[in-house]
This record gives structure tokens, sequence and C-alpha cells, in this order.
């Protein structure tokens, strides 16, 4: 289902890629059909990639409620609070996000190149295993068994696995379109390229290497920044990158601004990590050139918020018609936000003031809540309607939509100003028990965003399990959901 969203990183002319529409309009329909029937690695990965996403939602709003009621579900060391919360962030970057995001990356991937998958059984059975050692891994952070650096909390040998997995799961995509018929390599496969090459080196780093000391953090912090930045933005990206000229029925607003786009994050997006130690005990070098590359992230942003920006221009009448296209909208402008706020995180006076306060926790969820689980629902109603041809309740729809924004405008909003108030209190010399007090009312109407966004997600997973599960006439699509 190759079309002309995916423009070449090659300079072809508007006529090229008119006529490549022509081209995939027929491929969709004729020699792609049987691989359409085939999706099962995608399935398990995306259906997967929804469930951890309630799961991980739930965990994070029985933390936010300990954060202001911290006798709630006390006693019960399983559901301690320091166990909970790498529950929460394992089962939210390698449940949720990689989950989700690979199984819209093995729909993607054969598409983009007309080839088949490698091996759908391997796509499939790499998705088993990791369900099932994520359930180990994480019972064992909630026996105790964490290995306590962030990110890698994972004990072994679940660790170990996750790494195989990785190796497995980017050799299956990699040999697909190593051996592909389209030749053209579009720029959602550019993204998939950098998330599948250096990740399973980035993660043995992380995970299997023997640094000590503040050489530990730097290399932790490299690990870290790269699973969230390489592997799961550049997934996302690719995802928004595929969907959205679709959903307009128009090609990007800019073929070279993709261009830019892209290579701009390659050159600059692997050098963040030191960001995360600003003002810690590290050589200054290695905080200075992360906050430079910090900085120059400004370019990617500038690229991506004119590309979808121009793209979206004009669509108001598709916004208001499609709900998939308005969350790749929302995705789309949470990236954005989350991005130029992350590059004023890195400024070193502004950091100075904010790294120890709910700002840090804010910028994280407009990254993951905001541009993460849209994008994913978004790729989610997008699949079950041009792929799976099935209509969905559109009322349950509407106000899963309605739901999620307001549920993320209150986690953000409300953390964010917190993190503004506990970093002006710090800098006049309040002690942080004294910002305790400040922080009362913003966590509570952060506890009522999450159940806000939980509930939204309820109405997203009843609508999903009913239509594909409901007979096929009744669930049909109509004529107009196909044109959106
Ligand atoms: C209902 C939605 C959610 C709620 C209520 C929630 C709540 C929380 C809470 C209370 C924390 C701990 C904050 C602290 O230690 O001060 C946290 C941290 C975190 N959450 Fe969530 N969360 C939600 C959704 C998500 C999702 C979908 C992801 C996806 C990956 C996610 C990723 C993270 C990460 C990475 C952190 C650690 C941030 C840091 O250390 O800077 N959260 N969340
Ligand atoms: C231009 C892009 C971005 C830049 C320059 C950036 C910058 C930053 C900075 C400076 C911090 C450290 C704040 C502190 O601890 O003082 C941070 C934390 C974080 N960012 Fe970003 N960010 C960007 C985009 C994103 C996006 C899109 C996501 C998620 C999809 C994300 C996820 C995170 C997470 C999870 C942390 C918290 C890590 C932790 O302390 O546990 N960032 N970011």
């Amino acid at each position: 289902m190759v079309s002309r969203t995916h423009l070449t990183l090659s300079m072809t002319s508007l006529q090229d890629r008119n006529n490549l529409v022509a081209t995939n309009n027929s491929i969709e329909s004729s020699s792609m059909r049987p691989m359409d029937r085939s999706d099962s690695a995608t399935r398990i990965w995306l259906y997967s990639g929804i469930f951890w996403m309630s799961v991980t939602m739930l965990i994070g709003l029985i933390e936010a409620v300990k954060l202001f009621y911290p006798e709630f579900l006390q006693g019960i060391p399983m559901l301690a609070y320091g166990r909970l919360r790498p529950v929460h962030t394992n089962i939210g970057l390698f449940g949720f996000m990689s989950m989700g995001y690979l199984g819209a990356t093995f729909y993607m991937v054969p598409r983009l190149t007309q080839t088949p998958l490698f091996s759908e059984r391997l796509g499939s059975l790499t998705a088993w295993v990791w369900n099932l050692n994520l359930v180990g891994g994480c019972l064992g952070i909630l026996m105790g068994y964490s290995k306590g650096k962030e990110y890698t909390e994972i004990p072994f040998p679940f660790d170990m696995i996750i790494g195989l997995l990785v190796i497995a799961i980017a050799g299956n995509l990699f040999s697909t379109i190593t051996m592909r018929r389209e030749q053209r390599v579009y720029v959602s496969l550019w993204y998939i390229l950098l998330a599948i090459i250096p990740f399973p080196i980035y993660y043995t780093l992380g995970n299997a290497s023997k640094f000590s000391g503040i050489e530990d953090a730097i290399i932790n912090w490299f690990y870290s920044h790269n699973l969230f930045g390489i592997w799961l933005t550049t997934l996302g990206l690719a995802t928004l990158y595929y969907i959205v000229p679709k959903q307009v029925n128009k090609p990007l607003y800019s073929h070279i601004v993709s261009f830019v786009g892209f290579w701009s994050l390659a050159a600059f997006y692997p050098w963040n990590g030191g960001h995360h130690v600003i003002w810690g005990p590290v050589p200054m070098w290695v905080m200075t050139a992360s906050v430079t590359a910090s900085i120059a992230m400004f370019v990617p942003t500038f690229a991506t918020m004119v590309n979808f920006g121009g793209t979206a221009w004009g669509t108001w009448a598709i916004m208001k018609r499609d709900i998939g296209y308005r969350f790749s909208l929302m995705a789309y402008a949470c990236y954005v936000g989350a991005s130029l706020w992350g590059t004023g995180l890195a400024v070193m006076s502004l950091n100075a003031k904010l790294h120890f306060t709910n700002m840090t926790i804010a910028h994280v969820h407009l990254g993951f809540l905001g541009f993460g689980v849209p994008g994913l629902i978004a790729f989610t109603y997008f699949y079950i309607e041009r792929s799976l041809k099935l209509k969905y309740s559109r009322p349950l729809a509407e106000w899963h939509f309605w739901l999620t924004m307001l549920g993320i405008v209150g986690y953000v909003v409300s953390m964010g100003i917190s993190g503004w108030v506990e970093g002006s209190a710090w800098e006049a010399g309040n002690s942080p028990q004294g910002t305790m007090v400040d922080r009362y009312p913003y966590h509570v109407a952060r506890a009522i965003s999450g159940l806000i966004v939980l509930l939204g997600q309820f109405l997203f997973v009843t609508n999903v399990v009913k239509t594909v599960n409901a007979p096929a006439a009744l669930t049909a699509t109509s004529p107009d959901a196909l044109q959106s």
C-alpha cells in the first residue's frame, strides 16, 4: 500500500509522484490483497501494544494517587511506589510504545517495499515471547529484583531476552527491506531503518555493559535517551509520515523539508543523552556537546512543524469527518510541543531551576501521552478502516477523542504549572519538603486527568474489540469512511 505519502528521498518531480500514486493505487487493489490478509504479526504486536497502554495508564494512575494520598494501597510490598514506578515506565516503553509501534512497522514495511514480510511466523513468535518476557520482567521488579538503574530495571535474564528479541525483530524487518521489490526508499522507511539498525547496539550498551561511576551514568543516558529518541520517536514519526498523507489524500507539504527533517534528526538526536545529567558531576564538554545537540534539534522540529502543518492546512472538513486524522494531528502537535519544550529544558539556566520538578514529568507525558498515545490510536483507527475495512462506532470514538484530549491537557498543564511553582520556590531557597504543600493540588489534578484519559481508553478498547469481533455485514466500512 505504497502511496504518494511516502516520498522518496531522491528528488522526484511532482509528475513522477503523481504517477506513483496511480501505480500504487493499483498495487493496493491487486497484488497487495493477499498480504493484507496475513497481517498476523501486525495484529499481535498492535493489539498487545493497546493492551499494555491501558495497563501502564492504570499503574500510572495508582502512582499518581499515591503521590497525594500515600496511604492508598499501603502495606503491600509489591504495590509500593518504588516498585510500581519502574513497572509503569517499563510497560510504557517496552509494552505500549515498542509493541504498538512495532505493530505499525510490521504493517508498513511489506507495503512500503511491496514484499511479503521475511517471516510472518517469526514476527508473530517474537511478539508472543516479548509479551511473556515482559510479564516475567515486571513480576521480577514487583518482587524486588530490579536492577535499580533507570530504564534498565528489568532483571536478568529477562533484560537479555529483550536484547535477543530486538535483534530478531530488526533482522526480520531488515531482511524484508533488503529483498524489496520497490526500489525507492520512502521517508517512513528511512525512519524505520534509523530505529532498527542502531537500537540493538544501544540496548546492549545500556543493559550488558559494566561501567561504573560517572561513566556508567553517561552511558546509561546515552542508551535511555536513544530508547525514547531513536527507537520510539522515529517509529512514531514513521507511522505519522505513513498515515497522514493517506488520511488527507494529498502528498506531504514538502519533500525537501522531509529530507532536511530526517537527516538533521539522525545527526543530532543520538547525541542528546548528556542533557539528562546537566549540572551533574560530568565533564563540562559532555554537557556542552549534548546541550548544543539539543538546541540543534530545533531544525528537525521546525521541519516537522512546517511539513505536517503545511499538509494539514485547509483540511478542516477532513478533521471534522475523520476522527483518526484528528488523533494524528494531536500526535503531531504534541510531538512538536514536547520537542520545543525539551529544547527549552536543555538550556542550562532553565534546567537548574526545573530539573528536580514536575516540569520534566510534564515534558515526558506531552511526549508519550500526547504524541505516543494519539499516534498509535490514529494508526489503529486507520488500520480498522482501511485495511480490515470495518466501521467502528462513531459516537464512542467521538467520546474517546474528547476525553483523551481533555485528560492530556489536564495532565500536562497541571504538571507544567506545578513544575514552575516548585522551581520558583526552590530558587527562592525553599526546601524540597516545603514545595510538597505547593504540589498537592496539582497532583490531585493530575490524577483526575489520568482517570479521564483512562476512561477514554476504556471506550477505545471496547470500540476496537466490538468492531473486530462483530459480524462483517454490520461493520463493513461506509463509502464515506473509505474516502476519508
Ligand atoms: C493515565 C495516564 C498516566 C498517568 C496518570 C501517569 C502517571 C505517572 C506518574 C505519577 C509518574 C511518576 C512521576 C514522579 O515520579 O514524580 C509517571 C512517570 C513516568 N511515566 Fe507516566 N502516567 C501515565 C501515562 C504514561 C504513558 C502512556 C507513558 C508511556 C510511556 C508514561 C511514561 C512515563 C515515564 C517514562 C515516566 C518517568 C518520567 C521521569 O522519570 O522523568 N506514562 N507517570
Ligand atoms: C527536540 C526534542 C527533545 C529534546 C531536546 C528533549 C530534551 C529533554 C531534556 C533536556 C530532558 C531532561 C530534563 C531534566 O531531567 O532536567 C528530557 C527528559 C526526557 N525526555 Fe525529552 N526532549 C525531546 C523530546 C522528547 C520526546 C519527543 C520524548 C518522548 C516521546 C521525550 C522523552 C523524555 C523523557 C522520558 C525524559 C525523562 C527522562 C528521565 O529523567 O527519566 N523527549 N528531555
